[in-house]
């Protein structure tokens, strides 16, 4: 189904899809498909769920929305949950993951300028994805995302991602910088993890420099590698935090977490958000959160990704066009030596959803409900597409 009435931002539609039940989609001629995307780590309560169902009907039927002059009983209670499920101290709430990063990029710009530095400078990595809005895509590092929006919004450096050891000099060279902002898995780069130890470091090193430490858990956040936030794998405490996808498990809502001083940057007057945190959304992620929680999502997450990835390190062991096979839970990328966009409509043709990122990554997102026997038929389906895949 197609129309001239849509901007062209998203390119050919692969299919129309009308129906989605657990790890389950179906398009508008009936044709079943298998969803090791989640909608990119959206639905990890999987599709249709029906606690998000029964908290969406019931709260639209007595109050969708009313605007944060009021006081909204599911924002509320979200906020004390999630800070429960983190160890943060506040939640601002928007609508998505580039809004939840507004958020923190203007808490450190705040915070540079509490420490007295006029042209506050945020540090953010090579191969970054925080979005499309100005900010966050000069935030960005890819000139894909960037191209044909110049000019730039300043207040950025860069840094490699996972080089501990770059940080010293740049601090050196560049006194503005106030704040360090970093996906702890880079997602839309490629399922890139960093080493074990790169987050104690960071926090080590931010709080020694006075600078915030700001995660981007767009994508990692909300159970998908095993633990509610990845930091919470390492043990630190970020100063600020920021997630959205998952969240709301479809329903639109993003979230900048902050936590001690960084807490108590934001002001009234300074941020807000017609749409942010209002009753609908609250509804559908307070009913997420605490599925994740009731269900223990966060350890099938760490269940199902090991029985993916360990199923794919057995069937592509021999393959040589295979680079690397890598992630963490629920967040699976394998790498191929080539271009390999083709791969999406392969595996659709059989019926089964994944994502091609970073030009030669295959990004698997399940969503964290997929059943044992799903996940060997992810497997046993793409596994021989990959293995037999020549060239784009
Ligand atoms: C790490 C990360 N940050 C930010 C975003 C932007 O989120 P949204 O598309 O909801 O604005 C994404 C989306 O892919 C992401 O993966």
């Amino acid at each position: 189904m197609t129309t001239k009435a849509l901007m062209n931002t998203y390119g050919t539609k692969a299919a129309t899809l009308v129906k989605g039940e657990g790890a389950w989609l179906w398009d508008a001629k009936g044709n079943k498909y298998l969803d090791a995307l989640s909608g990119i780590a959206v639905c990890g309560l999987g599709h249709s769920h029906p606690a998000i169902a029964k908290a969406v009907t019931e709260q639209a039927s007595v109050l969708t929305h009313c605007s944060n002059f009021f006081a909204i009983p599911n924002q509320v209670a979200l906020a004390d949950k999630l800070c429960a499920a983190s160890g943060m101290d506040k939640v601002f709430f928007g609508n998505s993951g580039a809004e939840a990063n507004e958020a923190a990029i203007k808490m450190a710009r705040l915070h540079g300028h509490k420490k007295g530095i006029k042209l506050p400078t945020v540090l953010v990595m090579d191969n970054a994805f925080h979005g499309r809005t100005l900010a966050t895509l000069s935030a960005s590092g890819s000139r894909k995302v960037q191209a044909g929006f110049e000019p730039l919004v300043r207040g950025f450096a860069r840094a490699p991602f996972d080089d501990i050891k770059s940080l010293e000099t740049i601090a050196e060279n560049n006194p503005n910088i106030c704040a360090l902002f970093v996906e702890p898995i880079q997602g839309e780069g490629g399922i890139r993890v960093a080493a074990d130890s790169y987050l104690q470091e960071l926090r080590k090193f931010c709080t020694e420099k006075g600078w915030l430490l700001m995660l981007d858990e767009v994508q990692t956040g909300n159970g998908r590698t095993g633990k509610y936030f990845y930091y919470q794998h390492s043990g630190i405490v970020p100063d600020v935090v920021t997630t959205s996808k998952g969240l709301g498990n479809g329903v639109p809502i993003g979230a900048c977490l902050a936590h001690g001083e960084a807490a108590e940057l934001m002001q009234p007057g300074n941020h807000g958000s017609t749409f942010g945190g209002n009753p609908l959304a609250c509804a559908a992620a307070l009913a997420a959160v605490t599925t994740i929680e009731e269900e223990n999502l966060c350890e099938r997450a760490t269940v199902l990704g090991d029985r993916l990835m360990a199923g794919f390190k057995a069937a592509l062991a021999d393959v040589p066009h295979v680079k690397e096979i890598r992630g963490k839970g629920c967040m699976i990328g394998i790498e191929i030596d080539k271009p390999c966009k083709s791969l999406f409509p392969a595996a659709m043709a059989k019926g089964l959803i994944i994502n091609v990122t970073a030009d030669s990554v295959i990004r698997l997102l399940p969503p964290m409900v997929m059943s044992d026997a799903e996940a060997d038929q992810v497997v046993a389906i793409l596994a021989p597409l990959i293995k037999d895949f020549q060239q784009d």
